[in-house]
């Protein structure tokens, strides 16, 4: 029972919480994340996962051990650190600490320095040591607005009627494609691979269910380098019955409009330490302008050209007949609809104007430096439909207007980020999927319990895949996909 005489102990808290203590003292428990010393005057900076904040140590004000011991403690020794919060319009986190005292939990031995000094370091010094370049404000950031990321793309589904069904990740066959298959032996006589995808298994919890997601690790034994790839990544993909390529479309505006409102509502301030330009997100959740219910799926307003080339006409108007529709998704929101002529006559267009170096064949999927240039006419993501059928997978629909097309969609990512989602409309005809099995050279065996989907009941469907670490490249604007996940496995490294 505590009596008049006892003091309260101070409340422990966290940094991010530290607002709510101005005034009191409070218990931080962490590590010292960097140290200045003024004559008299200790600068240390302490973190605890969830911020940093600045301690202030004047020698006189504290007892000589907690000035002494501060005063000689190695970076990245963990500590448990008691002080006054004070209000300071010039700190980052708008707080200091003014330390009372200090409690040594593990001090690292000065003949054993922590290795990641604070002086730059190279990216493969520090991926060799990721396990320890995770606690760098900046690196923990970008897993905190992943976290988000993850959370709000689950979000999205769980509450717009989907139900999460959980695709296998040993499978016995391909998804997209056999040359990135990581394979392994199962029990002898049976080759099991390690999923790419789990849009064949969730095509079937559809049948079931009507409207499903998966979100799980995904693998491709893919040997690019770039950085833009890993060997192994996340994957949320949502599946729906009776949804068709347009409808497929406004569900990727809205699943992505969605993930980076709240993404803005909550990280700030970490944007701001791992330095992304927030405006540029601001502007993929802005309405459209020039929005009415029967606009061209274009957004002109959105074009350089359409702003500084006065003049000119737009190159490229929407011709195709979906452009404008948004069936049974009303938003303000509209993202650029392109077809894949449309974007193919962009880059020559561009190649005309000298400002692609390469001409993109006619027929070609769209390399990384033509999908850089695409998105970067636009604010918003660029959704590319109707791929030529030759460079896509073998399950998409063909264009009833043109079947040498594909109903899929690639959304592009603002800022020259690339491919964010890949999707489709589903071969949804037995004969015709079964036709695509053969000329790809799939074992059909494998796929018996796929085609008994286009047997019993089939009906049009479609979905979409995102990788999580492509958008969270994207809305933290990071160079490489390696420092978007906590530890990245690529072509080259699989350690730590
Ligand atoms: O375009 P992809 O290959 O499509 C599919 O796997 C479909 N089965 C999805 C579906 O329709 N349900 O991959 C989808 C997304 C890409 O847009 C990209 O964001 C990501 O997955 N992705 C990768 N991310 C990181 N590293 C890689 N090697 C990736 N490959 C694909
Ligand atoms: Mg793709």
């Amino acid at each position: 029972m505590p009596t008049e005489t006892t003091t309260p102990a101070s409340p422990i808290t966290t940094i991010a919480d530290i607002g709510k203590h101005e005034g009191q003292s409070v218990i931080l428990r962490g590590w010292l994340y960097n140290l200045r010393a003024s004559g008299k005057l200790l600068f240390p900076i302490f973190r605890d996962g969830t911020g940093t904040i600045q301690g202030i140590v004047p020698k006189a004000a504290v007892p000589e051990h907690v000035f002494e011991t501060l005063k000689s403690l190695t970076l990245e020794s963990s500590l448990i650190v008691t002080g006054r919060v004070r209000a300071d319009a010039r700190a980052p986190s708008g707080f200091e600490l003014d330390v009372d005292d200090v409690t040594i939990t593990q001090r690292i031995p000065d003949e054993t320095p922590y290795p990641i000094q604070l002086k730059e370091a190279g990216v493969d010094f520090l991926m060799e040591n990721r396990h320890l370049w995770i606690r760098t404000p900046r690196q923990s950031s970008i897993l905190r607005v992943r976290a988000t990321i993850m959370r709000a793309a689950a979000e999205y589904f769980d509450t717009n009627g989907f139900i999460r069904t959980d695709p296998p990740i040993l499978t016995p066959n391909a998804c997209e494609g056999t040359s990135e298959l990581f394979e392994m032996d199962y029990f002898g006589d049976d080759k099991a691979y390690l999923t790419q995808s789990g849009q064949l298994y969730i095509e079937a919890t559809a049948m079931a269910l009507g409207r499903v997601y998966s979100f799980g690790p995904t693998f491709r034994a893919e040997k690019s380098k770039t950085r833009r790839h890993l060997t192994e990544f996340w994957m949320i993909e949502p599946e729906v019955t009776y949804m068709d390529l347009d409808g497929l479309m406004s569900l990727a505006e809205s699943f992505l409009t969605h993930i980076v409102t709240r993404v803005l509502e909550t990280h700030r301030a970490d944007l701001k330490v791992i330095g992304k330009d927030i405006t540029k997100l601001e502007a993929i959740i802005a309405p459209s302008p020039t929005y009415t219910t029967d606009a061209p799926s274009i957004d002109p307003s959105s074009r350089p050209e359409a702003e500084g080339r006065s003049g000119e006409t737009p190159v490229f108007a929407p011709t195709h007949p979906s452009a404008g529709q948004a069936e049974g998704h009303p938003t303000a929101n509209r993202f650029p609809r392109l077809t894949y002529d449309e974007a193919h006559a962009m880059l020559l267009d561009a190649h005309a104007k000298g400002l692609i170096d390469t001409v993109h064949q006619y027929g070609d999927d769209f390399g990384s430096p033509d999908e850089t240039y695409i998105s970067s006419q636009f604010t918003k993501p660029v959704m590319v439909h109707r791929y030529p059928a030759a460079v896509k997978a073998f399950y998409m629909q063909p264009d009833p207007l043109d079947p040498t097309k594909a109903l899929c969609v690639d959304v592009l990512a603002p800022e020259g980020y690339g491919e964010i989602i890949g999707g489709s409309q589903r071969v949804d005809d037995y004969d015709l999927l079964k036709s695509r099995i053969e000329s790809h050279n799939l074992p059909m065996a494998a796929f018996q319990w796929y085609l008994d989907l286009r047997k019993y009941g089939s009906v049009p469907h479609s979905g979409f895949g995102m990788g999580i670490e492509r958008c969270v490249a994207w809305i933290c604007g990071l160079e490489h996909v390696r420092e978007t996940i906590p530890f990245a496995r690529t072509l080259n490294r699989i350690y730590p």
